[in-house]
Parts: structure tokens; C-alpha cells; sequence
């Protein structure tokens, strides 16, 4: 894999991040996320990939870009063809209402690496290099917690699990108290969330919960790059989603490892900070038609993890402000 592509992903993240974060706060989720598909189909033109969607928008007929399918790059016949996953706006809602943590992510492997996940909830449990094989998502939380804290050296009630904030882990919080750990409550996004795990400097230790079966293969390939660990069961909320799964050949009683979401160690992935947050920081607009943004790269191979901070200087690059 080219060794430049993570850093053209990162162009393509900090396009739909400079995008969509003109959204925060202004109560419109949909025009946010609008932005950052726009920006960042606009962006990927200008890739020499030979690339498929598959995580996406959606739906051929549900989404006009960005869909599952559409073949995306300048390279042609002729390139790697490579699978791709796309979150041009994770945390659509944390713009809308000016909350932490929103991010646009890309991951990109080698064609038939990334499962083709349904549009479904998936249980998931992820831990960064240093708890990498003493989780087991069908351990019970208190015994997940205690094997973490084992491995990490850390007194239990040292150990913080995120979680996203949603009635359906009423619980889990339960489960995670009892065992004695600390939450970290989000409101939105759970790539970040998993991905957190690999940064001490997070204090986060274990992500736990169900949250969107596309955003765990997208964790997967961060946390492929990172060393992590990420497991998921899927869980469809609905008989429709049940269907679909079933339809898609999905297995609703196995536990999809990282290997089963993201195969391989020839992975990329990029994500740009949208709103303001721990691990990145949100796009700043600063004096004279400036902004800034802060993104994370990583390349599996080589196990590269950079974090770019770059100044914008809006004028002189009028297709960020189409
Ligand atoms: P969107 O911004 O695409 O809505 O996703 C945000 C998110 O929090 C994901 O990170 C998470 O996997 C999923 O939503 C959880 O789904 P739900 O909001 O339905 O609980």
C-alpha cells in the first residue's frame, strides 16, 4: 500500500472536518453531516486509489454519495483496488448541539479486508496494545474488568471504562459500578471512544457497549493500526435489521474479532477532529479566513502513529468553502 495514502486520507478528513464543524452547535445534524460527505467526496476525487465503499452513507438508493458500492479514486483499473470505510461525520448529533468528540474518519485496507458490516447495533468490548488478549466479550463485565486491571498493573477501581450514554446500557453502568470500575460517560461516538483506549494520556482503559456494527470495523482498523483489540457480537435492534443481517450472511451468534472486521496488516486510517475533544482537537476558524485542524494518521504496517496539526489559509483553497 502506498505509504503516502495515510496522508491523503488525512486531506480527506480535514476537508469534511473543516466542513461540517461551520455546523456546531447550530441544531441542524443533517446539514452537518451533509457538509462533511460533500467535502469529503469531493476530496477523495483527487486520490489515486482505486477504491469500493464498503462502509458507507447507506444504501445505493439511500445515499447519493459515499453509498455502499461506488467506486471511488482517480487510479482506475490499474491501481490496488482497496476497500473503503468512511465516517464523513461521526457524532452528527454532538455537532449539532456543540458537544465534545465528533471526528470524520476513513479506513482503507486491501480489497476483501474490512467485512461488509449490515447497518445494525453490534455489542462491542475493545482495549488498547497494553490489555491486547485478556478480554472476551462473552466474560461477564466484572471478569473483563479484572483481567484488564491484572494486565495493566492497576488497582480496579483505577480502571475507567467509556461507555456511550443510551438507556440500553442502564445495565452495563450497573455491572461496571458494581465491579468497582470508573465510567466515562459520551454522548456520541464510539470509534473515538475505542481508539481512546490506545492513549494513556486518555485515562480511558476498556470501551464497552453496543453502539453501530460500521463503526466497529472502523475501530477495528484504527485499533489494527494501534495494536488494540476490539471484539463485537452483532445485535439487530429490530426484525428488519434481523433480516437484513441474515441477508447479508451475516453470523448473529459470532464474535466478530479484529481479524473478522479488519483482516490483515496492511491497513490505513485517518481522522480529523470536527468539535472540540480530548484525543483531537476540533477545527478552530481563526483570523483572516484561517483554520486550523488536528488529525490522527496511522499505517498498520509500520505501526506509525502521527498526529498532524495544520493551518488552513481558506482563501487560497476555495473548494473547502464550496
Ligand atoms: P452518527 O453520528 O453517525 O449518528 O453516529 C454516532 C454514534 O454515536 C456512533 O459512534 C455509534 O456507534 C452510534 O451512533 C450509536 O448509535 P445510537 O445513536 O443509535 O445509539
Amino acid at each position: 500500500m502506498d505509504r503516502n495514502l495515510p496522508v491523503n486520507l488525512g486531506r480527506v478528513t480535514e476537508a469534511a472536518a473543516l466542513a461540517s464543524a461551520k455546523f456546531l452547535g447550530r441544531g441542524d445534524k443533517n446539514m452537518a453531516d451533509q457538509a462533511a460527505v460533500d467535502a469529503m467526496r469531493r476530496m477523495f476525487d483527487t486520490i489515486n486509489i482505486n477504491g469500493e465503499v464498503v462502509i458507507g452513507e447507506g444504501e445505493m438508493d439511500e445515499a447519493p454519495m459515499l453509498y455502499i458500492g461506488e467506486q471511488i479514486g482517480t487510479a482506475g483499473d490499474d491501481g490496488l483496488k482497496v476497500d473503503i470505510a468512511v465516517d464523513p461525520l461521526d457524532g452528527t448529533r454532538s455537532v449539532a448541539n456543540g458537544l465534545p468528540n465528533a471526528i470524520s474518519v476513513v479506513g482503507v485496507a486491501p480489497s476483501g479486508c474490512l467485512l461488509h458490516a449490515p447497518d445494525t447495533y453490534m455489542a462491542k468490548i475493545a482495549v488498547g496494545p497494553k490489555a491486547k488478549g485478556v478480554i472476551d466479550i462473552k466474560k461477564s463485565v466484572k471478569e473483563n474488568i479484572d483481567n484488564v486491571a491484572k494486565a495493566l498493573n492497576k488497582d480496579v477501581s483505577d480502571i475507567t471504562v467509556v461507555v456511550i450514554d443510551r438507556p440500553r446500557h442502564v445495565q452495563l453502568v450497573q455491572e461496571i459500578r458494581e465491579a468497582g470500575a470508573r465510567i466515562k460517560m459520551i454522548s456520541d461516538g464510539d470509534v473515538l471512544g475505542a481508539i481512546s483506549t490506545c492513549f494513556d494520556y486518555t485515562n480511558v482503559d476498556i470501551l464497552m457497549g453496543t453502539g453501530g456494527a460500521p463503526e466497529g470495523v472502523i475501530a477495528a482498523v484504527a485499533l489494527k493500526c494501534l495494536g488494540g483489540e476490539l471484539q463485537g457480537i452483532l445485535k439487530p435492534a429490530t426484525d428488519e435489521q434481523r433480516q437484513r443481517c441474515i441477508k447479508m450472511g451475516a453470523d448473529l451468534e459470532k464474535v466478530y474479532h479484529i481479524d473478522d472486521l479488519a483482516k490483515g496488516d496492511q491497513m490505513v486510517f485517518a481522522a480529523t477532529g470536527v468539535s472540540y475533544g480530548e484525543l483531537l482537537q476540533g477545527v478552530k476558524y481563526m483570523e483572516n479566513n484561517t483554520a486550523t485542524t488536528h488529525t490522527l494518521i496511522l499505517r498498520a504496517e509500520t505501526g506509525t502513529i502521527r498526529f498532524i496539526e495544520s493551518i488552513h489559509t481558506l482563501d487560497k483553497k476555495p473548494e473547502y468553502a464550496k
